[in-house]
């Protein structure tokens, strides 16, 4: 399935979402998602509904939260009567971001060695189409979560935005690459840069050899906050077998 970025008002979309008190229907009975509503929807049960449910937290994407939509989907997918998804939010939030307060005290060697949000990529893996509609925020890792979709129905509210600068980090969900397809490089870099807030309403491309240079150089100079690389570099200058603690 080739990813759309389409920007709109579809007020049949959110229709639907307003009729989620009415035909609610757990598929997990018991409640087992905590951070998550779950339901099969429309006249034939076929459409996968999905909305993120941390209101408090402006759905905040915590690990919790992004394994129980792993979940969902995974459930979705295999589901023979479902033939697409869709994965929403509030009116005032799709998604802030990622979760600010579980990042805080995490070190380098944590993020890479556990590949810290590699397993949000399972949003951009699914075989059936994935619907994402948008209202409020849509930051940071909520813009990411959006863009993984094939498709985006934003709302006349739906604020899309990089804000990871003003954290001192960067984008860490594919930000830097699916904007950058979405809204085109200058967009893109601008949004990165300043961390501003827009509506956005543009189609989408592939990798191209320069921004995966990029994001190679990026991820060299990643390594250089590592204790490993300065000890090996140090004993190739002094000319002796390098001591690793993989710190
Ligand atoms: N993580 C954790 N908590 C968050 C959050 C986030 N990303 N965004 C909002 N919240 C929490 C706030 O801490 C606050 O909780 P408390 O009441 O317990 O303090 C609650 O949600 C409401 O937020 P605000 O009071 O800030 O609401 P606001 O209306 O004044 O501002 C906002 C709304 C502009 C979205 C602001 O909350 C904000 O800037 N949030 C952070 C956005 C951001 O930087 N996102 C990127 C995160 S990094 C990332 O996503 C990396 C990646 O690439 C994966």
């Amino acid at each position: 399935m080739s990813k759309i970025f389409c920007l709109s008002c579809h007020r049949w979309l959110y229709a639907t979402v307003s009729l989620y008190h009415q035909c609610l229907f757990l598929l997990h009975a018991g409640g087992q998602y905590e951070y998550i509503l779950v339901e099969k929807r429309g006249e034939k049960s076929n459409v996968g509904f999905i909305q993120l449910n941390r209101p408090k937290a402006l759905n905040a994407l915590c690990d919790g939260l992004m394994k129980e939509v792993g979940l969902a989907l995974d459930s979705f997918e295999t589901d023979g009567d479902v033939g697409a998804i869709v994965i929403t939010g509030s009116d005032r939030a799709f998604a802030a971001g990622a979760d600010i307060k579980e990042m805080q005290n995490r070190t380098f060697q944590e993020c890479y060695g556990g590949n810290f949000l590699a397993h949000w990529n399972r949003v951009s893996t699914v075989k059936k189409p994935v619907i994402a509609a948008v209202n409020g925020f849509a930051l940071g890792g909520g813009c990411e979560l959006a863009m993984m979709c094939d498709i985006i129905y934003a709302g006349e509210k739906a604020q899309f935005g990089q804000p990871e600068i003003l954290l001192g980090t960067i984008p860490g969900a594919g930000g830097t690459q699916r904007l950058t397809r979405a809204v085109g490089k200058s967009l893109a870099m601008e949004l990165v840069l300043t961390g501003d807030k827009i509506n956005v309403r543009k189609p989408t491309y592939e990798l191209s050899l320069a921004e995966g240079n990029r994001l190679e150089k990026r991820l060299f100079h990643a390594t250089f906050a590592t204790e490993d690389r300065k000890e090996g570099m140090t004993a190739f200058v002094e000319k002796r077998k390098a001591s690793f603690q993989d710190k």
